[in-house]
């Protein structure tokens, strides 16, 4: 299995992010997640496109292989700053289907602009509107807490809905990441990979720790384990 890191700029220094990004590349992240909250979709407010794409430049590693940008919105409606992000840079644009009056629209909109497409589940959200457009899309997002807010300890249960995603992408056999957001850490992430998971966001098991690398090092020995 092909496992991705995508730590969360989230729990970083605000007051410090372009070296945070690349602080956290040299670690050894393999992508950056960019967490969007709007205050109304979710009870926070974080950062837009702007700050996207003051940070694009960075992205890249020392050899200058870029790392995607990998953006996690938590706003409704959906559409216009979607496509705002999609210009800004972001590399895979994922929404809340429950945050869209018309999730296919959004999907092909941001299919159009040229960026992976992703939905986000919420711990008590159903996945039935994968039934229609998971063809369509290039990533799964499991929340396994929820959105808002950093720091938050893992739901259980999103280990039986990992499951359940794994499943649908395999019956469907299209190329699809199934990623994990909320509370992973080394300690657990073996046990989210089994469920089925290839790509893990990670905010503050990494950016509360001094040496990045050894968190992220940790992960990746687990993973191999
Ligand atoms: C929560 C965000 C997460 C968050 C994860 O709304 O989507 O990406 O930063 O943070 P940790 O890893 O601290 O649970
Ligand atoms: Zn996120």
């Amino acid at each position: 299995m092909n496992f991705r890191i995508a730590p969360s700029i989230l729990s970083a220094d605000f007051a410090r992010l372009g070296e945070e990004v690349k602080s956290v590349i040299a670690a050894g992240a393999d992508w950056i997640h960019f967490d969007v909250m709007d205050n109304h979709y979710v009870p926070n407010l974080t950062f837009g496109p702007m700050i996207c794409q003051a940070l694009k430049p960075h992205a890249h590693t020392a050899a200058g292989t870029p790392v995607p940008i990998d953006v996690h919105l938590m706003i409704s409606p959906v559409d216009a700053l979607a496509a705002a992000f999609a210009d800004a840079g972001a590399d895979l644009v994922s929404f809340h289907p429950d945050a869209s009056t018309h999730v296919h629209r959004s999907i092909q909109a941001l299919k159009a602009k040229g960026v992976k497409a992703g939905l986000v589940f919420n711990p008590a959200e159903p996945l039935d509107v994968l039934d229609w457009v998971i063809e369509d899309i290039d990533l799964i997002l499991i929340m396994s807490v929820n959105p808002g807010f950093g720091g938050q300890g893992f739901i259980d249960s999103a280990l039986r809905k990992i499951e359940a995603v794994r499943k649908r992408i395999d019956a469907c056999g299209k190329d699809i990441r199934l990623e994990v957001d909320g509370g992973i850490k080394a300690a657990n992430i073996r046990r989210v990979a089994d469920a089925g998971a290839d790509t893990f966001v990670a905010g503050s098991a990494i950016f509360s720790k001094p040496d990045y690398k050894s968190v992220i090092d940790q992960m990746r020995s687990a993973l191999a384990a």
